[in-house]
């Protein structure tokens, strides 16, 4: 039985691209082909547009190849087909559960909920929107997605 697991932001250029393409790596690296990912916009302005540049050139550097990636909108249908549906902050989770049918039985909630305990960013409850920051915006977003990855992983692996 595969998992499936989709990750939302607003524009699906930063943020949930930088968490599917940090998963898809801890994935591969961990030779698991039995869970699919997705991400998608709550937004569809960037529909069919590669991941911002800024969010391609930070991952890159982390060895994270984040070009074969185009934006979609989240929709309704996405419900049916995701185990997990994770929000990048409150807003966009709002916005999901919006759009969220009644008997939707998965896991619909804000991604840094699967930060590991001991994380030394625990206190981080949403992932920053980078788009109107520098670049230093980009790397904590890589900091927080990858270590809500890590957790995220064990989590599912654990309950499998
Ligand atoms: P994302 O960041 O939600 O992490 O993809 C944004 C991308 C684009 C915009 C806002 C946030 N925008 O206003 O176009």
């Amino acid at each position: 039985m595969s998992v499936n697991v989709l990750f939302v932001c607003l524009g699906n250029i930063c943020r949930s691209p930088t968490a599917h393409g940090v998963f898809l790596g801890k994935l591969a690296q961990q030779g698991l082909t039995h869970i699919e990912v997705d991400s998608a916009g709550t937004a569809s302005w960037h529909t069919g547009k590669q991941p911002d540049p800024r969010t391609i050139k930070a991952a890159a550097k982390r060895d994270y190849d984040l070009t074969p990636l185009r934006a979609r909108q989240a929709i309704e249908a996405d419900f049916e087909q995701y185990d997990y549906i994770l929000a990048m902050d409150a807003n966009n989770l709002t916005d999901l559960e919006a759009i969220k049918p009644a008997h939707y039985t998965g896991h619909l909630s804000l991604f840094l909920d699967f930060l590991p305990e001991q994380s030394s960013l625990k206190h981080f409850t949403e992932v920053p929107d980078p788009y109107y920051e520098g670049a230093e915006g980009f790397e904590i977003v890589l900091d927080l997605v990858e270590q809500a990855c890590d957790g995220l992983l064990e989590h599912i692996t654990h309950k499998a």
